[in-house]
């Protein structure tokens, strides 16, 4: 008898932002005391972000990923205890181990002991988590993924240096994906190229109880930039053609939120219309791995994602490192 496909399909998704919502202007007048110039106008002109959230300084990581978690989990209806893979996308961890995926899992309460880990590629983080779970229920060694993007950028902010501390923002987005014998995750691509590593990093670590070097964001913006757009375009072709898809069939572009001015340069070189692209960036700022899943809860929950439309997801970040997929939803 054949054997039929399996798939792993997205059956639920869910989205947290902290309440502590910063405004362009909030922001200018908070750096304006420490004599840092900046204004609403440069922001929007330059990003498109208009907004951000910040976590409370005693709300770690996992927080924000467990409620994001609980509503993909209410979402899909299902048992949590029959998730058996946790995968959490973060540069922003708990702590230095264990991962904040093992505490998002003791969290929610979860005995079933399937594997749980964190994924550590900055901005294309849920690129990646996304592929991995995909490979993890084909290859048959889970039946539920909860995936998760999750950061609080926040803390890793230099609020001395105007050239970053505007761009970034917290929050947390999860889906739960499933086996299935119908179509869900169609493709994925995944690259990396360390030598770009000193364009965008936090290049400090832990040694002898003390942090050494800087534990700040630092970032060339106009070198990522310019590699965004071109690794964007051929990372979200090579997806489409494994799956055997042409971009007119794509029904919406979810990409990472960094920058609108990257998004439509993106969407123009597919020739794919703007409309169809999930824009958050302005309401969220960049997230990092958290941005792909909060767009995509928001556009599934506003009721513009629906079952059997095509969804293509791409993330470009730190390491370098950029990914993509293609979602039957
Ligand atoms: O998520 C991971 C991927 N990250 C990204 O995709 C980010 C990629 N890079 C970018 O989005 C853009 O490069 C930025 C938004 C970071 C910067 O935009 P830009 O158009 O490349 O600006 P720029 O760096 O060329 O700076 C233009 C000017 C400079 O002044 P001068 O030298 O022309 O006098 C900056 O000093 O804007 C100045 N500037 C600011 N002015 C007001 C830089 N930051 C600010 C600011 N407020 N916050």
């Amino acid at each position: 008898m054949a054997q039929s496909t399996l798939y792993s399909r997205v059956a639920g998704t869910g989205s947290y932002l902290p309440p502590d919502r910063v405004t362009n202007q909030e922001l200018a007048e908070r750096l304006a005391k420490n004599g840092i110039e900046t204004s609403d106008e440069w922001i929007v002109a330059r990003t498109g972000i208009h907004a951000r959230h910040f976590a409370e300084p005693d709300v770690p990581t996992s927080e924000l990923a467990l409620i994001a978690s609980r509503r993909a989990i209410e979402a899909a209806d299902i048992d949590p205890q029959s998730i058996d893979l946790i995968i959490v996308a973060t540069s922003t961890p708990d702590y230095v181990f264990p991962s904040t995926a093992c505490l998002l899992q003791s969290k929610l309460g979860i005995k079933s002991h399937g594997a749980a880990f964190d994924v550590q590629a900055v901005c294309s983080g849920f690129a990646y988590a996304l592929a991995t779970a995909d490979s993890f229920i084909r290859g048959g060694q889970a039946r539920t993924a909860l995936i998760v993007g999750a950061e609080t950028f926040s803390r890793i902010l230099d609020f001395n240096d105007r050239t970053t501390c505007v761009l970034f923002g917290d929050g947390a987005g999860a889906v739960i994906l499933q086996a299935s014998e119908e179509p869900g995750v169609l493709s994925s691509a995944l690259h990396a190229d360390g030598s770009y590593a000193n364009i965008l990093c936090t290049p400090g670590n832990v040694n002898g109880g003390v942090v050494a070097g800087s534990a700040f964001l630092h970032m060339d913006g106009q070198a990522v930039f310019k590699l965004a757009v071109n690794l964007l375009e051929k990372v979200a072709v090579e997806a489409l053609e494994k799956a055997h898809l042409s971009a007119d069939q794509i029904d919406w572009l979810v990409p990472h939120q960094a920058n609108i001015r990257i998004m439509q340069g993106t969407c123009r070189k597919l020739h794919l219309p703007q409309e169809r692209m999930i824009v958050t960036v302005g309401e969220h700022g960049n997230t990092s791995a958290a941005s792909i899943p909060l767009a995509l809860d928001v556009a599934v929950r506003d009721g513009r994602i629906r079952r059997g439309q095509n969804v293509l997801i791409e993330g470009v970040g730190g390491g370098f490192t950029w990914g993509a997929s293609v979602i039957r939803y």
